[in-house]
């Protein structure tokens, strides 16, 4: 579609039907020597786990701006449309996911101006686009999509019809926007503006060329060179280089952080999938976790001793680790840590306070919710220190101090090896509590080995038996206690997310209070059980295969009442780190045998930046 296209298309909608536009998406642009085409359209495959219902490219060639969006994944929309067709030097390009509005060719980005000078790129949410797009009405703009991004270039348009210059007028738009983002706009002489202000975006700096991106991995074939976007920074990239403001302070400089991973390590490699990719890297992965520097470790030991309350702090997978870490932490600390789902915590704020330790728990660093609540705690006084795998995100600079768990770009929206190194961290800094950091890192190293094992070939070929025998069910349940919960939890969400197929979690003593009445000939059970709890783990695995189940054991000796058993070595407070891997091979090889795309599965995002 061109851009001519775009702006005559009249609206499908009436001028009263409007949805709330909100997106979650991957944004990149680029100004250099390179064809920008060719960088934007590689960028876009990178950025697809951040949102994959449509797509667009906006590029500046000979001074005239062209589009080129629509619905579907990146490649289906290029065999249709061919977006290296285009030539140019400038350009910026989205992948989205919806919430609210519409996937349709006219909500996907990049949005235009009017007069088709001026497209933009967006992240986030304009909370007053309401406002914003019944004045702009009244102005006169016409607008074609039910999104509240396209307020953005109209907004601008607005202020260079007032006489402001195209920088000046997406200063101006961008103060006038309430809520949080992450943009890129760019003008038809080719000068492109980055700004961010809640949402991810990082700009990379190469040998003459320049990239903003919602996320590394979309430039780092080109450099390894970042600056890490503040709230309000607002960088120009135009005739002059780079020129950083902050809409708040004035003129900034930030520094030029060189990043340690290689390009390789975001790449599928000789995997069919990231997630495959992700899981079998988990023996390297977790023996980079636990390299965490000493003080940084002690100052934490500190805080959580010197604290009144802990309070761990994550969403979805992370606040999976947090249910063990909560287990591992207060039992050797000896002191009481609660745990909390992020997009619960304003719940509980009534208990937090300057006495109050909030250990927040991510691997973007981006998600909304656990942002949110810890913008909640500092407001209400207490300390907030992170474990978190993005050096640089939101999380990381917001925190006092953080913990990063270095397992490198996660790009499969399942998180599997951000997991485990979450676990690892946890694990090492109950070993440090209990002031045996060393005995830590030997478990940790043992562990690691057989993380190495359970990631083998045999195992897959194991679990791929199992696979076939669940792939058709509707229904599984999985049972633990204690740390085993947290992991039946986890193993519970795995399966879920990627193959579709419904499965409950439950603290094992808890099944015969109700859920027990579900289970019936041939229903899936899985049982994850410690030398701590295994007899008790083994009586109610005992309660449902009595009732007709199919029982799956994992755990170090197998029994009688398995009908499948899944051998993992006994490593005690480590077990959650290794009874997972099983899981995660499982969830994946029943998404592929099901047919479903384990690294896009349907609804997901890899960063819910939205709350
Ligand atoms: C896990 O597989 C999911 N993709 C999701 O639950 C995720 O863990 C959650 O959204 C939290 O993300 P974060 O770790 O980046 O904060």
């Amino acid at each position: 579609m061109t851009l001519e296209q775009v702006r005559k298309e009249p609206s499908p909608y009436g001028i009263d039907f409007f949805i709330y536009g909100v997106s979650m998406c991957g944004i990149i642009g680029y100004v250099g020597q390179k064809n920008a085409p060719d960088v934007l359209l590689q960028g876009m495959r990178k950025l697809e786990y951040r949102g994959y219902d449509s797509a667009g490219m906006a590029v500046v060639g000979g001074r005239a701006l062209s589009v080129m969006k629509d619905v579907g994944k990146v490649d289906e929309i290029h065999s249709r449309h061919d977006f290296l067709s285009l030539r140019a030097n400038a350009g910026i390009a989205h992948t989205r996911w919806a919430t609210h509005g519409g996937v349709t060719q006219a909500n996907a980005h990049p949005h235009v101006s009017s007069d088709g000078a001026i497209a933009v790129v967006h992240n986030g949410i304009v909370e007053n686009f309401r406002e914003l797009r019944a004045f702009l009405q009244s102005q006169g703009f016409r607008f074609y999509s039910e999104t509240d991004t396209e307020t953005i270039p109209k907004l601008i348009e607005h202020g260079i019809r007032q006489g402001l210059g195209f920088v000046q007028a997406t200063e101006d738009a961008l103060r006038r926007i309430e809520g949080r983002y992450a943009v890129v706009a760019m003008n038809k002489d080719g000068t492109v503006i980055a700004a961010r202000n809640g949402s991810p975006l990082v700009v990379g700096v190469g040998d003459g060329e320049y990239f903003a991106a919602s996320d590394i991995p979309a430039f780092m074939d080109y450099t390894k060179r970042v600056v890490y976007l503040h709230d309000n920074d607002f960088v120009v990239v135009g005739r002059n280089g780079l020129i950083m403001n902050n809409l708040k302070t004035g003129p900034v400089e930030r520094p030029i952080d060189t990043i340690e991973w290689d390009a390789q390590r975001a790449e599928k490699g000789d995997f069919q999938h990231y997630m495959l990719k992700e899981i079998s890297e988990q023996a390297e992965t977790l023996a980079k976790a636990v390299k965490q520097d000493e003080g940084t470790m002690k100052r934490l030991v500190d805080d959580i001793q010197n604290a009144k309350h802990v309070v761990l702090v994550a969403a979805g997978t992370a606040y999976h680790a947090c249910i063990s870490g909560r287990y591992v932490i207060s039992r050797i600390a000896k002191k009481h840590v609660a745990s909390v789902r992020a997009s619960e915590f304003e719940n509980i704020l009534h208990m937090i306070d300057r006495d109050t330790l909030v250990l927040a728990v991510s691997q973007s660093g981006e998600t909304a919710d656990t942002l949110e609540a810890v913008k909640m705690a500092k407001t209400s006084g207490a300390r907030v220190v992170s474990i978190v795998n993005v050096a640089g995100s939101t999380l990381h600079r917001e925190s006092a101090y953080a913990l990063l768990t270095n397992a490198g770009p996660e790009i499969g929206v399942a998180s599997t090896k951000a997991y485990t190194a979450q676990l690892g961290v946890l694990t090492l800094l109950a070993y440090a509590l209990q002031g045996n950091t060393e005995e830590g890192r030997r478990t940790l190293e043992v562990t690691r080995n057989q993380a190495y094992n359970l990631t083998a070939a045999s195992m897959r070929a194991n679990i791929r038996t199992l696979a076939d025998v669940l792939k058709g069910k509707e229904h599984i349940f999985t049972l633990g206690r204690q740390l085993e919960y947290g992991t039946a939890k986890e193993a519970a969400l795995k399966i879920k997310e990627v193959s579709y197929i419904h499965v409950e979690a439950l603290q094992a003593g808890e099944l015969k209070h109700g859920t027990i009445a579900l289970i019936e000939k041939g229903t899936p059970c899985i049982a994850f059980f410690s030398e701590a709890n295994r007899r008790e783990t083994l009586s109610n695995a005992q309660e449902v295969r009595a009732r007709g189940a199919y029982v799956i054991g994992v755990g170090a000796e197998t029994d009688p009442v398995f009908d499948f058993f899944i051998k993992v070595p006994e490593v005690g407070l480590c077990n959650p780190i290794l009874q997972i891997i099983p899981m995660q091979i499982l969830a994946y090889q029943l998404a592929v045998l099901r047919g479903k795309d384990p690294d896009r599965p349907r609804n997901l995002a890899k960063s819910v930046t939205v709350k």
